[in-house]
């Protein structure tokens, strides 16, 4: 069992982490530090043009890594959602490494909430650079077993057990004019509203960023959602996972993400779904679709990911 005071002498040390936050397992080092940074990349085999997302322990954290003073802006957004799933994109300072940002001239910085992920951050007295604990393109961890399957290479690992959330943070920009949505997440747009409006600006479209791509969080075998490709006849060789309860006959197992609708529950038991399919005897899984408001938005963005290639009905990618 690693030590939260173990880990943070690794991260000051040049070294990288795994990590719980609340929403899925990050894989850390210090993010004033390129050469760990690169480290991160190295692992993952991530491709260098993705930006990471850099975590601090509170609001104040944010002053070394971006151009000028806390604008009101990210202060009232950080007051509602901080700490927690919401990460916001502002201008850099020249303290934060390029690496960091995949080149970009904006940072993406976030307060994680879970107390050990808190517990490193001011133990290790450094900003931490931290994408998710998984091979580049593969489904988020959401429990420190995901990250030893993935990065079985991975020395340290804060076990800190199942994230609560599940899902990853939201991703926002932030304009004079408002906020601009780069990733749905756990805070919805709905949330977003109550405190801040939409911008006009749309960056999105120029953005590289692989994070953003159809095709991610592939899991090894195929994922189909009912309704939006063609189901397979072998029914008894896949997985149904359910979402309001429903079981229909046929299938090898039936897996409920919820049995009675609750896109909050469904958003925790999401990604430990994937990783059981891969792990799983069964050959594919087919997913009851969830409706797509609120938490329902970002939990169907990751689902037809991990869908797109079944979703071609092109026999080759089977
Ligand atoms: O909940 C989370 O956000 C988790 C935990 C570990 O904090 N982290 C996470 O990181 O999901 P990652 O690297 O898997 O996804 C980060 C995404 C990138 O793919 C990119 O879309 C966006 O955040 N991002 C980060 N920095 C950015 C920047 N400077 N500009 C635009 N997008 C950025
Ligand atoms: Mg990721």
């Amino acid at each position: 069992m690693v030590s939260v005071e173990k880990a943070a002498e690794i991260i000051r040390g040049g070294g990288v982490v795994a990590f719980p936050t609340e929403t899925v397992y990050g894989l850390g080092a210090n993010a004033l530090d390129p050469v760990a940074v690169a480290r991160i990349f190295a692992l993952k085999a991530r491709p260098a043009f993705d930006p990471l997302i850099v975590h601090v322990s509170s609001l104040s954290g944010m002053l070394p890594l971006i151009k000028g003073p806390v604008p009101a802006l990210a202060i009232a957004l950080a007051e509602r959602f901080w700490p927690g799933p919401l990460t916001m994109v502002l201008d850099k300072s020249d303290a934060t490494p390029d690496i960091v940002t995949a080149g970009l001239k904006r940072v993406g910085i976030r307060a994680p909430r879970h107390p050990l992920a808190l517990a490193l951050l001011e133990a290790a007295g450094c900003p931490i650079a931290a994408p998710s604990a998984n091979k580049f393109g593969r489904v988020s961890p959401t429990t420190a077993q995901h990250v030893r399957r993935q990065l079985p290479e991975l020395e340290c690992v804060l076990d800190g057990g199942p994230c609560q959330v599940g899902i990853e943070s939201t991703v926002v920009a932030l304009h004079d004019d408002g906020f601009e949505l780069l990733r749905p997440g756990f805070v919805t747009p709905e949330q977003l509203l109550e405190v801040a409006p939409q911008s006009g600006r749309n960056t999105a479209a120029d953005l590289v960023s692989p994070g953003l791509l159809l095709s991610h969080y592939s899991p090894e075998k195929p994922v189909y959602i009912e309704g939006e490709a063609q189901l397979r006849a072998d029914t008894d060789r896949g997985v149904y996972l359910s979402f309001s309860g429903k079981a229909p006959e046929g299938y090898a197992r039936v897996e409920y993400l919820s049995r009675d609708s609750d896109l909050t529950e469904a958003a925790a038991n999401l990604f430990g779904a994937l990783h059981r399919l891969e792990e799983s005897a069964e050959a594919f899984m087919v997913v009851e679709a969830l409706p797509e408001r609120g938490l329902g938005v970002a939990i169907m963005d990751r689902l037809r990911k991990a869908a797109y290639r079944y979703q071609q009905n092109d026999p080759q990618t089977h």
